[in-house]
């Protein structure tokens, strides 16, 4: 049982300001289990209750989680003094509740992003240690073949001296792109790798992470939240070791 204040809850929506809320109440516009609240301070279980504003059911699940196809040309931040960022794909009360994006796809990467106010789901798909992958579909210069795959999957060692894991790399029917797996997210890695390999990405998009894989109905710059059964997906990786 979690008891929250419904001041507190609606406020955590983002869509509306604590002003508001306090009208909506006063105006008799908020049900808790279909009755009118009297007070915003008045605590209810947040797992449990049924609220209700100008008869719309109101989500008040402690986090937000949102799939954004992320277009070229956008940062993978939060905010930027110059540059657009992601953030600005998505609509003011989402933005007022601190979304961020988990992991970075580069300025012209495209492809799946995960955004959220989850700072603990981050964290496990991010750790190095929880081994997510993550699927990119890479177009490159020359021709992928048999010994880019046993390089790749015997960790390569970059010119810096970075030491990759083991990843994978199965070359498509045209020879000249391929699906690209990672277990982990350092900077640039697949161009990095490719590169060293003498085939330069001319385009790279990332298909999956993880149990989730991006929707093919959503166009670059589109968005969706992600259904319960791929928050459930998420919440068992949050809860193995
Ligand atoms: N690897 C890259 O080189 N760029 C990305 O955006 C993601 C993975």
């Amino acid at each position: 049982m979690s008891l929250e204040r419904i001041d507190k809850l609606l406020s955590s929506t983002g869509k509306w300001s604590r002003k508001e809320i306090k009208d909506l109440v006063r105006h008799g516009r908020v049900l808790v289990d279909g009755k009118a609240v009297a007070r915003a301070e008045e605590k209810v279980d947040r797992e449990t209750v049924c609220l209700i504003v100008d008869g719309k059911p109101v989500d008040c699940s402690p986090f937000v989680y949102v799939m954004l196809d992320k277009p070229a040309g956008l940062l993978s931040a939060t905010e930027d003094s110059r540059q657009p960022t992601v953030l600005d794909l998505l609509p003011p009360e989402l933005k007022r509740r601190g979304l961020f994006p988990v992991g970075r796809l580069d300025k012209d990467t495209t492809g799946l992003l995960l955004l959220t106010d989850d700072g603990g789901l981050a964290h496990q798909m991010l750790s190095p240690k929880k081994h997510v992958d993550k699927v990119y579909f890479a177009q490159v210069e020359g021709r992928v073949g048999p010994e880019d795959v046993s390089a790749l999957a015997g960790g390569m060692v970059l010119e810096d001296g970075l030491h990759c894991l083991p990843a994978g790399l199965e070359p498509l029917e045209d020879g000249s792109s391929c699906l690209v797996t990672l277990r982990e997210g350092k900077y640039h890695q697949v161009k990095r790798m490719l590169a060293a390999r003498g085939k330069p990405v001319l385009s790279l998009r990332r298909l999956s992470m993880g149990p989730l894989t991006l929707d093919r109905g959503l166009k670059p710059g589109k968005w969706r939240f992600l259904s319960a059964q791929e928050r459930a997906e998420l919440q068992r990786l949050k809860g193995t070791q």
